[in-house]
């Protein structure tokens, strides 16, 4: 896995009262479209690039205030592979999923699927685009409609693309028994059904329409662990058997750990560190990823304890300056509240944004295994 090349970085866009001197990740004027021959070589399916969302709350008499959910967010994920997205709660995990969806709109950035910004698509491609990309969520039983029969959801979005009842009815049996019910749950309802058995209809109705990119949002948090543990290895088979690509979404390090190839830690909205999983476990660089792990009992019983995560997490509305873990970090210097971290490469493939690490090789905003890795021709 050390291979891979899965770009990074956690574009620097200024905050305010900041002084950084970072570059955008790509082109002056932004991203550009690859060639098919460009993206046949890259192997990734989906880029995403300085992803920036704020979201108005109201702070009460025509005080308005933004939560900032995404702050330059960028990833890739290279086809085949799982790519999770792990942070506490808050951190804009569900944002980042929210927005590759194409369900919410970014305030700036770029998503490209197969090497094509999703804004530059035609509706008709888009609206193909999003058969191409389907989400797991976390609550299996209010992703399904109550009054609906199983055999009726997972065949809804077939039918909504065409499908004829027959053909729809059928398919669904077919991913009834790929998910490992049986073809006679299609006449049970929801509430019939175990949580774990459930979500297998969800997974079912995920893959209805033959998806590339599966998004899983805290797919398996609400259950039990045993239960947790069959609807991961399922979905490690379906990811065998269809060659899917999986955005995998959980606070849980240990879920993210077993699923995914690269992980990619997220803090207040921006990504702090990305590596290949295994080396995220065994060497995680940022104070953060550290913290987090040092949270995490039974990772391994030989390993002394780390530092533990301390504190609370800071208001999205109003984020510390320069680092936003700063406040809760054991390591903290001055430079920390006055400047945002550069993106850096301390080992081939991994990446972290920490001043800790601003010494030596790296540059603003980019990575040098990130895009440049990919092909000479990518590296704009
Ligand atoms: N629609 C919204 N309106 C206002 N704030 C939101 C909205 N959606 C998310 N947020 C805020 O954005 C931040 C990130 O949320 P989210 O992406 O759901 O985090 P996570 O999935 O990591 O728990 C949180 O502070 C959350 O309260
Ligand atoms: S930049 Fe500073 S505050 Fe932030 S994680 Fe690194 S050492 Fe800690
Ligand atoms: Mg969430």
């Amino acid at each position: 896995m050390m291979g891979d090349y899965l770009a990074f970085a956690a574009v620097q866009a200024p905050e305010p009262g900041t002084t950084t001197t970072a570059t955008r990740w790509g082109s002056a004027t932004g991203w550009r479209t690859y060639s098919p021959e460009e993206v046949a070589q890259s192997d990734v399916l989906l880029r995403v690039e300085n992803l920036t969302k704020r979201f108005p709350v109201n702070m009460g008499f025509r005080k308005k205030a933004y939560v900032s959910a995404a702050d330059g967010v960028s990833f890739d994920v290279r086809a085949g592979t799982t790519v999770g997205i792990v942070g506490e709660s808050g951190c804009g995990k569900s944002t980042a999923a929210r927005l590759v969806l194409g369900l919410i709109e970014p305030d700036s950035g770029t998503i490209a699927f197969e090497g094509v910004d999703v804004k530059s698509l035609s509706r008709k491609r888009r609206r193909e685009l999003r058969r191409d990309m389907q989400m797991v969520f976390q609550d299996p039983y209010s992703a399904l409609n109550p009054r609906m029969s199983v055999g009726d959801s997972i065949a809804f979005p077939m039918r909504v693309h065409g499908a004829s009842k027959d053909e729809a009815r059928e398919r669904a049996a077919l991913l009834l028994r790929q998910v490992g019910l049986h073809p006679n749950h299609a006449s049970y309802y929801p509430h019939q059904m175990s949580g774990g058995q459930r979500q297998r209809v969800n997974i079912a109705r995920a893959l209805a329409l033959n998806p590339r990119l599966v998004v899983a949002d805290e797919a398996v948090s609400a259950l039990d662990k045993s239960v947790q543990a069959q609807v991961l290895n399922l979905l490690t088979d379906l990811q065998e058997e269809l060659g899917l690509t999986y955005m995998f979404i959980s606070h849980d390090l240990n879920v993210v750990q077993y699923m995914s190839d690269r992980v990619v830690v997220m803090y207040l909205g921006q990504v702090v560190e990305e590596c290949a999983s295994d080396e995220l476990y065994e060497q995680p660089l940022h104070p953060y990823t550290q913290a987090l792990l040092g949270s995490v009992s039974g990772l391994d019983p030989d390993q002394p304890p780390g530092p533990r995560l301390e504190g609370e997490i800071p208001s999205p509305i109003d984020p510390p300056s320069g680092c936003r873990f700063r406040t809760r970090c054991p390591e903290a210097m001055p430079v920390c509240a006055d400047q945002r971290p550069l993106i850096r490469e301390p080992r081939p493939g991994h990446f972290v944004a920490c001043h800790l690490f601003e010494e030596g090789d790296g540059h603003a905003g980019t990575t040098s295994s990130g895009p440049a890795a990919l092909s000479p021709a990518l590296a704009m």
